[in-house]
């Protein structure tokens, strides 16, 4: 199903781009955020609402989309800026609640469609389940939260990487070029589809997403709570406190990533895969962990990390496969925090057919 809207966003480039510049329109981040939303909510409710081409102007898709956005801009309101909220209820503490009240009421609608769907047809010996009924086998209450939850946090967050990996790729005609070869042996026909087999064999295609978030990390770092007392760095820090471990900071330091500004997907190849052979140092020896952590870590790191994986390799390895990606902007700050670092220029790319 996620390879079905991974297509899907191929014909929409065709569809909004202009047909003598080629280039897509100022507002082509909707069109990424559609379809981030449409592929996270296959997954989540085991839906597919066809926002990008088939029923763009589904009520029910639309509704569910926009609040997801207003909720995205709500959680920065209330978690990051100054706000009242816990004293008293702000209209943006009371827009929150109304928005969230919707997503619950939606969400709980495609669970309950899911279970007539389960009633109705058992699954057979052999046969997989949707992640969605999966976990409604579990437990009704957890599908319905863990289904918010993904759409919540799994829209915007791949929207910015997928921004910010095209960005990167036709800021870097070479990489690009050296990319679509990669793609062009392991997929030779234009009708040629990815499986789990062919991806096994795309590391400059991972190589390229990796160098993407670090080069711009899309969350801000990780928070925890301290679970015992400890010393860091001399300072004491009693249990219980509240520390932000601002990695991204360090993913532009030179003394751990040689050539930090620019983008070098070869640094996080084994010398076996890098197709330039090229044995100059670019990550530091024994780089702490740490340091490289855009899905954040142990038992509370990012559910989606598997999910966001597999859709970024196809929908990167599907627009190259097709499009010649260029962007002929300024693209000095690309990005903005709200939250999450999100796109803040028109993402207007020129994508030329590629004949093969
Ligand atoms: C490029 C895209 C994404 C990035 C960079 C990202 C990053 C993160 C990070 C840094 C965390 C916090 C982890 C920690 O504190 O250790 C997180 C949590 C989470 N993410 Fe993602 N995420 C992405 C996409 C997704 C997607 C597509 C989904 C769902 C399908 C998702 C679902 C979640 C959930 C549910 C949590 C909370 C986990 C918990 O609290 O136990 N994320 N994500």
């Amino acid at each position: 199903m996620i390879l079905c809207v991974n297509l899907e966003i191929i014909q929409r480039i065709r569809d909004v781009r202009d047909p003598l510049t080629l280039e897509v329109p100022d507002n082509f981040l909707t069109d990424i955020n559609r379809f981030n939303f449409e592929s996270v909510a296959v997954v989540a409710l085991d839906h597919e609402f066809g926002l990008i081409r088939k029923n763009p102007d589904s009520m029910e898709a639309r509704q569910l989309f926009d609040n997801l956005t207003a909720f995205i801009k709500c959680l920065y309101d209330l978690g990051i800026k100054p706000s009242l909220y816990k004293y008293i209820r702000t209209p943006t503490y009371r827009r929150f609640e109304k928005i969230s009240d919707t997503i619950f009421d939606l969400t709980n609608r495609y669970a309950n469609e899911a279970i007539a769907r389960m009633q109705q047809n058992p699954c057979k010996e052999g046969e997989e389940r949707s992640v969605l009924e999966k976990l409604i086998k579990i437990d009704r209450k957890i599908a319905i939260i863990m289904a918010m939850d993904m759409l919540m946090a799994g829209v915007d967050t791949t929207s910015s990487a997928l921004s910010a990996v095209l960005l990167c790729i036709a800021k870097n005609p070479e990489k690009q070029h050296k990319l679509r070869e990669e793609l062009l042996k392991v997929l030779p026909h234009r009708d040629d589809h990815f499986t789990i087999e062919n991806m096994k064999h795309l590391p400059y295609l991972r190589a390229c997403i990796k160098e993407s978030l670090r080069t711009y990390p899309i969350s801000f770092g990780n928070m925890r709570e301290t679970g015992a007392d400890l010393a860091l760095s001399g300072y004491r820090v009693p249990k219980g406190t509240r520390v932000f471990i601002n990695s991204n900071l360090l993913l532009s330091e030179e003394k751990f990533f040689p050539r930090s500004r620019e983008f070098l997907p070869e640094r996080w190849l084994r010398q076996q895969d890098d197709m330039t052979g090229g044995d100059e140092k670019l990550i530091a020896d024994n780089l702490s962990k740490f340091i490289f952590l855009p899905f954040g870590f142990g038992p509370r790191s990012c559910v989606g990390k598997r999910i966001v994986e597999l859709e970024l390799e196809m929908s990167l390895g599907n627009v190259v496969r097709h499009f010649e990606i260029e962007f002929n902007y300024h693209s000095e700050k690309p990005f903005a925090n709200h939250l999450l670092n999100t796109p803040q220029i028109p993402l207007k790319f020129k994508f030329t057919d590629v004949n093969y």
